[in-house]
């Protein structure tokens, strides 16, 4: 009897023993949670919302380790949805297929069509491909002459996401802008394709306002409106490696029209190529602004410019739709300070290739130019440029165009 009873005891410890080991074991496991298993078919009809937030629910809960909300290949239509944390651990996305929006824009009722919220050590990869199929909306879009004009859903948010990367990702035909941060920190983008044709309306490659402590390095954009936007409240964005073409560029602005505005400082663009866009490197604020901010510690270096507008632009007399009635009697509030331009060569479809309009009253401050080499393509006259208001300047190195006295 005793001997039996010896041998259960044993028997207990060593069970114990056991669970409590599997139990640390599980304690670092990650889980991933396939959006099939949570009924999503990609079949391209079915609508999938209900699926990938039920998926991204319990991944988000997941307790016991790092998760992964899988979407495998297929053509997977989403209505609109939006994935919201916080989350108990860090959490992956991985899309592998494709995600296909509603051809209608009244159907999305969100001003994006996927939107992550509120969510820390996220990571986006997989390089999946988002459809927004914007072709369809694209003709309903009036507000190159309609201020007011009502905002469509732009195809992927991040708002309030902290520490956290996309990293391989695709994105076309955006009804509006492809990707949307707002208020997000340590954030990084790589490995992204962004793509809509060079005429359609307002289709932001990225837009960014209110974050700070970005990188976006080794990103291809092509669309009708600014491959980068960067808005009021950005600072510390370090951006390289980007091949933009068509579009408006790399854009701060347009700032200063609204109150309550925030400053816009430590920017750098290095190592990348525009190609046939309207601008390059611009800076724009309105003439008639209200918000005192300013634009301050900008670097650009080692920039290629092909057939490119308005390779370097800053114009502080923005003021679309005729709003400043053109009698020059606006002059923007925003204070533009310390911007370098360094090893910026190539080619102007416009004589003035370099353009720096400021304000009469804050004029640019603390400009440097070094090594700049921009030729006019045409054969009706040379490369020029129109530098005003622009005061303490640099120039140093090679200096073509030649005639900007800063
Ligand atoms: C995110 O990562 C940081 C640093 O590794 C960690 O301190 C924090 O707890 C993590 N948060 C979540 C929600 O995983
Ligand atoms: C972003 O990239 C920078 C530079 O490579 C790195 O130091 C930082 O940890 C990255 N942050 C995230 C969230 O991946
Ligand atoms: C750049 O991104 C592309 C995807 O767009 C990827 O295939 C390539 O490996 C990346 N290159 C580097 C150097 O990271
Ligand atoms: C620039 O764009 C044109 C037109 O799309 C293309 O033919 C050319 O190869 C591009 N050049 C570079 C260097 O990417
Ligand atoms: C000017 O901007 C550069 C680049 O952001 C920065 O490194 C430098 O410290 C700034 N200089 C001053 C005087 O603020």
């Amino acid at each position: 009897m005793a001997s039996r009873f010896l041998i259960l005891s044993v028997w207990s410890f060593f069970f114990f023993f056991f669970a409590v080991s599997q139990a640390q074991y599980y304690s670092g496991q990650q889980k991933v949670f396939d959006v099939r298993n949570y009924g999503a078919r990609g079949d391209g009809r079915a609508d999938n919302a209900f699926a990938f937030t039920k998926a991204w629910k319990e991944a988000c809960q997941w307790s016991s380790g790092r998760s992964t909300v899988y979407i495998p290949l297929g053509i997977f239509y989403l209505r609109q949805v939006i994935f919201t944390g916080p989350c108990k651990n860090p959490i992956t996305v991985i899309i592998k297929g494709t995600l296909l929006a509603p051809k209608n824009p009244n159907t999305i009722k969100q001003d994006e069509w996927i939107l992550f919220k509120y969510v820390d050590n996220l990571t986006v990869t997989g390089g999946g491909l988002l459809d927004g199929q914007g072709y369809y909306s694209w003709p309903l879009n009036d507000c190159q002459k309609n201020p007011n004009c009502q905002p469509l859903a732009m195809n992927i948010g991040f708002a309030f996401v902290k520490s956290s990367r996309i990293n391989g990702l695709r994105s076309i035909n955006s009804k509006m802008g492809h990707i949307n941060l707002f208020s997000v920190n340590d954030f990084n983008i790589t490995g992204v394709t962004i793509t809509a044709p060079g005429d359609s309306p307002n289709t932001d490659g990225i837009k960014i306002g209110k974050s700070k402590d970005m990188h976006i390095s080794n990103v291809t954009i092509a669309t009708g409106d600014d491959c980068i936007a960067i808005l009021d409240g950005t600072t510390n964005l370090d951006i390289s490696h980007v091949r933009c073409g068509p579009g408006h560029g790399i854009s701060v602005g347009s700032l200063g029209r609204y109150k309550e505005e925030k400053n816009v400082q430590g920017i750098t663009v290095r190592n990348s190529v525009f190609n046939g866009t309207t601008d390059g490197l611009r800076i724009k604020t309105w003439a008639k602004s209200i918000s005192q901010i300013s634009a301050s510690n900008f670097l650009y270096e080692n920039i290629q410019m092909i057939n490119v507008g308005n390779p370097i632009n800053i114009d502080q007399q923005y003021c679309p739709h005729g709003q400043c009635d053109g009698s020059g009697k606006y002059a923007s509030h925003v204070q533009i300070k310390n911007v370098t331009y360094n090893n910026i060569w190539g080619t102007s479809t416009s004589k003035e290739a370099l353009k720096m309009q400021c304000s009469q009253k804050f004029p640019c401050q603390d400009v440097e130019l070094s090594d700049i080499n921009l030729k006019y393509i045409g054969s009706d006259g040379f490369v020029t440029s129109l530098c005003i208001n622009v005061v303490g300047g640099k120039v140093r190195g090679k200096m073509v165009p030649s005639d900007c006295k800063i």
